[in-house]
């Protein structure tokens, strides 16, 4: 067999974000060796591109502001299909963790007294996002880095991890390849926490980077995990849509936030036609109450007003400018305009300098006097391994997840800014925990020669391979079709053909030769990368053709109705069986406690007639 190097850490973290990272100085601090795996170098993940901010009832901005509204409002935003107990947990905790990060060096923007800035951003009722201008994640990732660097852990940057070892039904360690020079190594672990982000680069118009292929869904579904709720994918509104090569980079809803409006190409502020029931109390409905409400943020009063249409959640946006373009009032390239240049242009430059410069940059667009074309682009999975809200830890004991990878909180649909606190308050839960689980071992499980041998083999079986397509092709193809078939607006007969699609894509992705060896090879990358994209691809393709409604960000044409009375209900869960097939079956969180009941606008939908 080829040189297989091994290593042994009480805590193996996947993934470098936001999660990772905070998991990492958690399971440091408790005094266990960590290794940290990403895929990436460190201080490049995905949260680096995270803009608005991180939400957290603060109340700075806002003193009518506490975690109890941030919990209705997420509850309310994903449409009740959430966990409340990640919902309570993570309104609770998410405070403490921003002060901590401040603590810690991050440099968040000022009020005029001197705190922690906070932004209006969707379905949010009070200004809740801290923030640093547009570049939030960047500077959240930089502080996280600064101290987790110092806490004695080791990182291996620009490896993959290919497999999840387990002994006697626990977590015992994982396999991975240096990215760089080929090498394969082994990582014998006590716990494993997977802190590997999401799945969007399977959309073919999206927001993630390159990172975002799946394998930590993949890995844990590969294990015998559970996963859930893997049909509800996020289409954030606005991405940038012109020229061709951006299209689908992220335009923050901080610019809405700001006050920027939308218009369609006649000029109509078209969101005032798209307000919810649910929400007719909460948003202004004429273009006069949506400007007094503007007026009053900016002076620093509290709003007296409904908020503008504008800050409707993310699945009710993108699915207006969806229908903007379906009734033939699309802007120029098929989007429609985003427009803050009626603001001062020195609030712009100072709020939102970021976005000033992209499209500066990348579109010829100055901000500050002309609008952004801007149109839906994949964003967020809601769906991923489901955990116990309390650990973190997931089906397979030994085994956490947190962030992105991990389901729950958010159910049909995320609110901006809920992500990048999720991150820092449950990726310490896991740090926490999985530390305190190997601190109770007293030795690393074995793991079979055999094991190790076959994912040697299925790893460097692509390069053997000869005269079979370039798997970027094929990635290509993926991407298309799932963007056709599994969008935004879905029906049955579509995601019956993308689950056909993904068959003749697996046999296609079986037969790819990336040509080349080891070392810094792009294609050999892609070709293993598939595996995991086709099998997130299959899931979410299956649950959404299972749920016969439409919630959140899952849109069925052919079932267009909410149904509280079934499917409000049950999150799909989905495991690999006995004979390798994708099974799905359906789960119900436990009833909400009445003091948490109350809260909401809506009885519990999660209570059993
Ligand atoms: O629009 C944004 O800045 C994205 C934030 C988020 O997804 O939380």
């Amino acid at each position: 067999m080829d040189e297989v190097v091994t290593h042994e850490h009480d805590v193996v973290v996947i993934g470098a974000g936001g999660a990772g990272l905070r998991a990492a100085i958690e399971a440091s601090a408790a005094g266990v060796s960590v290794a940290m795996i990403c895929k990436s170098m460190l201080g490049k993940a995905h949260t680096v591109m995270a803009e608005g901010g991180a939400a957290a009832a603060l109340a700075n901005n806002d003193p009518r502001d506490s975690w109890q509204t941030h919990f209705r409002d997420t509850m309310k935003g994903g449409m009740y299909l959430g966990d409340w107990r990640m919902a309570q947990i993570h309104a609770q905790q998410a405070p403490d963790r921003i002060r901590e990060l401040e603590q810690w060096g991050a440099v968040f923007d000022r009020t005029p007294k001197g705190m922690t800035s906070q932004r209006n951003f969707g379905g949010h009722t009070y200004p809740r996002l801290a923030h640093i201008g547009d570049a939030t994640g960047l500077e959240m990732i930089r502080t996280l880095q600064q101290r987790g660097i110092h806490m004695g852990m080791d990182v291996f940057m620009e490896f993959t991890v290919r497999r999840l070892f387990k002994a006697d039904g626990r977590i015992s360690g994982c396999f991975a390849y240096d990215r760089n020079d080929g090498s394969l190594h082994v990582f014998k672990a006590k716990s494993i926490v997977l802190a590997t982000g999401g799945i969007t680069r399977c959309w073919e118009v999206c927001s993630g980077s390159w990172e975002y292929t799946g394998e930590g869904h993949a890995l844990a579904y590969w294990a015998g995990a559970e996963m859930g709720d893997m049909e509800f994918v996020q289409f954030h509104p606005t991405g940038m849509i012109w020229p061709p090569s951006v299209k689908g980079i992220l335009v923050t809803e901080g610019v809405r936030g700001e006050g920027g409006v939308l218009r369609n190409s006649e000029g109509r502020r078209f969101m005032f036609d798209y307000i919810p029931e649910r929400y007719a109390d909460e948003f202004a409905d004429t273009e006069e109450e949506a400007l007094a409400w503007v007026d009053e943020v900016i002076s620093g009063e509290l709003t007296t007003h409904r908020r503008p249409p504008e800050l409707l959640t993310r699945d009710v946006v993108a699915k207006a400018i969806n229908s903007e373009g379906d009734a033939g009032r699309a802007s120029e390239h098929g989007g429609v305009y985003l427009d803050i240049s009626w603001r001062d242009p020195e609030q712009v430059m100072r709020k939102l300098p970021g976005m000033h410069h992209q499209f500066k940059e990348l579109a010829a667009v100055d901000i500050t006097e002309q609008p952004m074309e801007v149109g839906p682009t994949a964003h967020y999975v809601m769906g991923g391994v489901r955990v116990d809200p309390y650990s973190q830890e997931t089906s397979i004991p030994g085994l956490y997840a947190a962030g992105e990878v991990a389901t729950g909180m958010h159910g049909a649909n995320r609110l901006g800014g809920n992500s990048l606190t999720d991150l820092i308050v449950f990726g310490r839960i896991a740090g926490e925990q999985a530390a305190e689980a190997a601190n109770d071992m007293d030795h690393f499980a074995g793991i079979a020669q055999s094991e190790i041998g076959d994912v040697v083999a299925e790893t460097l079986t692509p390069l053997q391979r000869e005269g079979g397509e370039n798997p970027a092709q094929v990635v290509g193809d993926l991407r298309e079709m799932m963007q056709h078939k599994a969008g935004i607006i879905r029906s049955g007969n579509l995601l019956l053909e993308a689950i056909d699609d993904l068959h003749s894509l697996e046999e296609r992705a079986d037969a790819t030769s990336p040509g080349g060896g080891r070392t810094y090879n792009p294609g050999w990358h892609q070709a293993l990368e598939l595996s995991a994209m086709i099998d997130v691809s299959r899931m979410c393709a299956l649950a959404a053709h299972r749920r016969e409604e439409s919630r959140g960000a899952h849109t069925r044409a052919d079932f267009p109705e909410t149904d509280d009375s079934h499917w409000g209900r049950v999150t799909s869960v989905i495991s690999i069986g006995e004979d390798g097939s994708m099974d799905i079956g359906y789960a119900s969180y436990p009833a909400i406690p009445e003091e948490l009941r109350t809260l909401l606008d809506t009885d519990d939908p999660h209570e059993e007639d």
